[in-house]
């Protein structure tokens, strides 16, 4: 692939030191790029070039976000029109793109919210969490029903508030302490590694009833939602058991809590429908959105509320009911305006559809890896995919975070963009996948040749270590 014109191409080694002496990365250790110094220039559907000129199968989709593929111009063009008739104006007023974007938002949904519109997935998080505290005050007053219930080694966030949902010890620990005991952890459903030792379906779906013994200790007067990503990525993807979603429902109607659900990974067709939830048929009261809605063309997120909390922030300016949030971006005219066009490209391409079948075809070629001793688990649904490591395939002994890295170095260094699981010291032994749902066979089979071969020289690694 050429690259863009006026790429840096040219000057490769000036722009490597320009942003070395410049600029703070997020996360990778400086060290790393020095000696990696990937320089992105350009890229197409699902094919990223650097400023080398090589070129790498993106099977992550950048951060699982790029759903409709790289290289899309026709978003360019709406950016650019929108821009020169209105490029900004507060949200606090009415524009044309957000007023469009919500209501196919809306549509997509049900036809039975609001959509309040942020920046960022973490944002859309922390304004879920207002909305549900905010809801709870109006609701009942006198009373203070504050707390969130989320699961470990779950990730919704970098801000403080999304970093205490969460339940990723490791992204914690040099922020700590953070806010008080606002966000209570319950176990994950997690199956390969059952928190509680069980067999599915003999476990009897113990993972909610830990949900429900966490909202008697806790007080359900105490608590204000329950928040859950349908299946949780940053683990390692954990699909959950097909009762979990519906009986985590039914728990938050039981004790008058909302359902928070976090579908910035999962949503904008990421697992074969166009939302997560969708899979399993319930009705959250707060879905937060993000990645996929723009493909992150342009950076736009937002926490859609069903009509029975919206109405909670209804009602004369002398009541005082309105949402009690601000921000600078939200609703943003060019991020609507791409984003609403984004969708449209999901809808018209089938881009769902496609991912539920490409991702039934990569996870048949990935269980074929089921032949390394090394690898103790394939799952997913739709292009959300995790292949679990293991040292020991009958104790499940993870492989290290080293180990796991060292494989996403392999794959990289043969032209194919893998991520792993940062579930903690212990749990980041799985390679998981996101590619963009253009993802085509013969791309599927590029990411199942290069594993292959990078699980057998891992195995032979543990083999001598052994
Ligand atoms: C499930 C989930 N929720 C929330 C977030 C936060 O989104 P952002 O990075 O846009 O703030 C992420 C980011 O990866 C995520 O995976």
């Amino acid at each position: 692939m050429t690259p863009a014109p006026g790429s840096p191409v040219e000057t490769r080694d000036a722009i490597v030191e320009q942003d070395l002496g410049n600029v703070v990365h997020p996360i990778v250790p400086h060290k790393a790029l020095e000696q990696q110094q990937l320089v992105i220039v350009g890229a197409k559907d699902s094919t990223i070039v650097d400023a080398n000129g090589r070129e790498y199968l993106d099977a992550m989709a950048g951060l699982w976000c790029v759903n409709i593929g790289y290289g899309r111009t026709e978003l360019a063009t709406v950016a650019a029109e929108q821009m020169q008739a209105l490029a900004y104006y507060p949200h606090t007023a009415m524009n044309v793109p957000a007023a469009g974007l919500a209501e196919r938002i809306n549509g997509l949904l049900g036809g039975d919210n609001h959509v309040y519109f942020v920046n960022s997935g973490s944002e859309a998080n922390e304004a879920g969490f207002k909305f549900a505290r905010q809801y709870m005050k109006h609701e009942h007053p006198g009373e203070v029903r504050y707390k969130t219930i989320s699961r470990y080694f779950a990730y919704h966030g970098t801000t403080l508030g999304t970093l205490a949902a969460g339940g990723m010890g490791e992204r914690k620990t040099k922020f700590e302490p953070l806010v008080g005991n606002d966000f209570v952890h319950v176990a994950p459903p997690y199956c390969y590694r059952c928190p509680f030792g069980l067999t599915y379906p003999s476990c009897d779906v113990a993972c909610v009833k830990n949900i429900e013994t966490t909202i008697l200790g806790e007080g359900p007067e105490s608590v204000a939602e329950v928040l859950v990503e349908p299946i949780m990525s940053g683990v390692g993807v954990a699909v959950p058991p097909d009762e979990y979603l519906p009986e985590v429902a039914s728990l938050c109607k039981k004790y008058g809590l909302l359902l928070h659900v976090d579908e910035v990974i999962n949503g904008f067709g990421r697992t074969g429908k166009m939302f997560g939830h969708e899979h399993w048929g319930v009705t959250p009261d707060i879905i937060t959105i993000a990645k996929g809605i723009s493909s992150a063309y342009l950076p736009i997120a937002a926490t859609v509320i069903k009509n029975h909390v919206f109405r909670s922030f209804y009602g004369d300016p002398a009541a005082n009911r309105q949402v009690q949030q601000v921000n600078t971006y939200g609703g943003h005219p060019a991020a609507a305006a791409v984003a609403l066009r984004n969708i449209e490209i999901l809808v018209e391409e089938g881009l769902a559809e496609r991912a539920a079948d490409t991702g039934r075809y990569l996870l048949d070629g990935l269980r074929t890896l089921l032949r390394h001793p090394a690898v103790g688990d394939v799952r997913g649904k739709g292009l959300l995919v995790g292949v679990e490591l293991v040292k020991d395939r009958a104790a499940k002994a993870p492989i290290s975070a080293p180990q796991a890295q060292s494989l996403v170095d392999f794959c990289r260094e043969n032209g194919v963009i893998v991520g792993r699981s940062v579930a903690g010291r212990e749990y980041s032994n799985t390679i998981v996948l996101a590619p963009p749902l253009v993802l085509t066979r013969s791309e599927s089979d590029r990411i199942v040749e290069v594993l292959d071969r990078g699980i057998a020289r891992l195995g032979g690694q543990l083999a001598e270590t052994a």
